[in-house]
């Protein structure tokens, strides 16, 4: 059904939280993921079942839905100039912060024709200030280039480049006393997964950035699994948000509550147009970081305009 964009501004900004039970003492060991838990609609009955049943808009946190779309190592001067021609004759819902991440190479370009409704990110930056580092990105250079944010800590980068936990928050705390937004990304291994771990790795992944950032103001938390990485395996809508709430529940405990209700919350891993309206119904879920599929500008429009789905009959 969809909304005006007043009424799910105001709804939204209402940050309507569940009435379900607090999960104050949510755990790994209290609710463990294993290998056959990858698609189990059961696992949230006590939540849904506590729902109020009437209209409401399906969000936990209160801060505004966030589209990314991340083109990697993807892309030529042509191709882009074809999606961003796409981009810019998109219809986007707007209750929405949109952000586009291109390659390095390719930002100029991008922000000299880009639509002022879509920000830009950067994919990467360097841990401190700009200098004798070969083949790094400064933040200054990335601001000079006209970007508002940086994707930290993707699983290519911890996995494939071997970046590190302490490296990463690092990373952020530098782009954020810079001015940059961050998106930092998050998530377990499939093995990781397999042996009951996905809490524990995400707890220590966030924990990270905790320790290294003096404000929760400028990030977006992104939760991406990466056995759902480019792999069209998506996760459940159940799945990702069992791990959303408890990641919502960690920064409770942890950090504040405030910073809980303000900090979105976005999942990645094989979003496209075709299951974006499914996820975004569910309430912990703030948005997408996106891959593949933001290398097709009107899927990706679809994509950021599932917002609408997040007002359902409960
Ligand atoms: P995907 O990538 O949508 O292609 O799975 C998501 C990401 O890596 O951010």
């Amino acid at each position: 059904m969809a909304v005006t964009s007043t009424s799910l501004a105001s709804q939204l900004s209402i940050g309507l939280r569940r009435s379900s039970p607090k999960f104050d003492s949510f755990t790994s060991q209290s609710l463990p993921l294993t290998n056959n838990t990858f698609f189990d609609p059961n696992l949230r009955l006590s939540l849904s079942s506590t729902k109020p049943s009437r209209t409401v808009i399906a969000m936990a946190g209160s801060g505004k839905f966030f589209v990314g779309g991340n083109w990697k190592c993807n892309g030529t001067k042509d191709s882009i100039s074809k999606l961003l021609s796409d981009l810019n004759s998109a219809k986007l819902e707007p209750d929405v912060d949109v952000v586009v991440a291109p390659p390095f190479v390719y930002i100029d370009q991008v922000k000299s024709s880009i639509t002022d409704r879509i920000e830009i990110s950067a994919q990467n930056s360097w841990v401190g200030k700009g200098g004798a580092f070969t083949g790094e990105i400064s933040v200054e250079q990335l601001k000079d280039l006209g970007c508002k944010w940086v994707i930290l800590g993707h699983s290519e980068r911890r996995h494939v480049i071997g970046e590190k936990d302490e490296f990463i928050g690092k990373k952020a705390a530098y782009a954020l006393s810079e001015g940059l937004g961050v998106i930092a990304c998050i998530g377990e291994l499939l093995e990781e997964r397999e042996a009951g771990k996905t809490f524990d790795v995400c707890f220590q992944q966030l924990k990270a950035y905790a320790d290294a950032v003096p404000s929760w103001d400028n990030i977006v938390i992104a939760y991406e699994p990466v056995w759902a990485i480019g792999t069209g395996k998506v996760a459940s809508p159940e799945q990702a948000q069992e791990v959303h709430v408890a990641l919502r529940d960690w920064l409770k405990n942890n950090v504040s509550a405030e910073v809980a209700s303000k900090t979105r919350i976005i999942y990645g891993g094989s979003v496209n147009g075709g299951n974006s309206a499914e996820l975004a119904k569910k309430e912990d879920i703030d948005g997408f970081l996106v891959g593949g599929a933001s290398l097709k500008g009107p899927e990706f429009a679809t994509i950021v305009n599932s917002v609408t789905s997040k007002k359902v009959a409960a």
